[in-house]
């Protein structure tokens, strides 16, 4: 791919534009911030291990100049005002709703044909916002969120079983929030249903811990997480340069799948060059379809919030 944009040049966005350039994903990656600076000397720092770590990607940071993300193929929007002790996500809304319509019609007046891949909090509404002012289909704006929460589901199951992280396969619906759904009825260890392998208690106490993975590290790092994150949205960036069709969950607009409609919410999705190239839906028991039903109201909660600003 020619060019792929990072907006935000905090730890997310950086990570994720140095994942990218290691992974040699475009010929020009593009961090984009409002620090003055920020964004340039990250781009710097990236591109000085280009020798060191053998790619070619260009990194280039540009302070608020949309300019220089023209033409790009992904843009990755990370912008907004991370958690810190005792914040939910749903507390950075307001602040970060205004920021995220800014962004993306920046974003679209230089790279209109543009996939974007949200990873703003309150994810699955944030990504709701910067699909109403994109104004392009769903197929093309969606959210990072599920790459994130089944790797740490996985990381979790590999350190109770001993095994190798690689070997876990995973899939969890919902919203990016304390209601996510892991879900150890499709979770395996090389085709093993965990569920032979664990015991029901041990399995639940790692559901609840990634339900709450994201604020265990605000707990310890008195902000959000970054190196997860950043790889979480290179993966989903690769999966779509290189066309791999990878089944992932990731934020996306359900317009009647799962028997909700006019949200956005972690689903399983096809992901290759054209975007979301189909919504995958799995059969749910009667308690996994709960779980997400009530997660999509959480989320129906936080929407209500940004319905009261009147942005759209
Ligand atoms: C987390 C933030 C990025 O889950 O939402 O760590």
């Amino acid at each position: 791919m020619n060019k792929i944009t990072i907006i935000g040049a905090g730890n997310v966005g950086a990570t994720c534009a140095n994942v990218i350039a290691h992974k040699d994903l475009a010929k020009e990656v593009v961090l984009v911030d409002i620090k003055e600076g920020v964004a340039e000397g990250k781009a710097l720092d990236i591109w000085q291990s280009s020798s060191i770590n053998n790619f070619n990607s260009r990194v280039i940071g540009s302070t608020n100049d949309y300019l220089k993300t023209k033409g790009s193929g992904i843009v990755v929007i990370t912008s907004g005002l991370p958690r810190k002790p005792g914040m939910s996500r749903d507390d950075l809304i307001k602040t970060n709703a205004l920021i995220v319509k800014e962004v993306t019609e920046k974003v679209i007046k230089y790279s209109p044909e543009a996939i974007i891949i949200v990873v703003s909090n309150p994810l699955d509404v944030m990504t709701y916002a910067a699909y109403m002012t994109a104004n392009k289909p769903s197929q093309k704006v969606f959210g990072m969120a599920g790459t994130l929460d089944t790797g740490r589901y996985k990381a979790f199951l590999a350190e109770a079983l001993d095994v190798s992280p690689k070997d876990i396969h995973a899939m969890l619906l919902g919203g990016h929030g304390d209601t996510m759904v892991p879900l150890p009825r499709y979770t395996s260890v090389n085709g093993i249903p965990v569920t032979e392998l664990l015991s029901t208690d041990v399995i639940e106490k790692i559901v609840e811990r990634t339900r709450k993975g994201g604020g265990e590290l605000v707990n310890l790092m008195g902000t959000s997480a970054w190196y997860a994150p950043g790889a979480a949205a290179a993966q989903m960036v690769e999966a779509i340069v290189d066309d791999q069709k990878r089944i992932f969950p990731i934020c996306a607009y359900l317009n009647g799948e799962y028997g909700l409609k006019d949200i956005y919410l972690g689903v399983p999705v096809k992901l290759g060059r054209k975007g979301v190239e189909e919504i995958i839906e799995i059969n749910l028991d009667a308690d996994e379809k709960k779980l997400l039903v009530d997660s999509a109201n959480s989320v129906k909660e936080t929407m209500k919030v940004l319905d009261d600003m009147n942005l759209f």
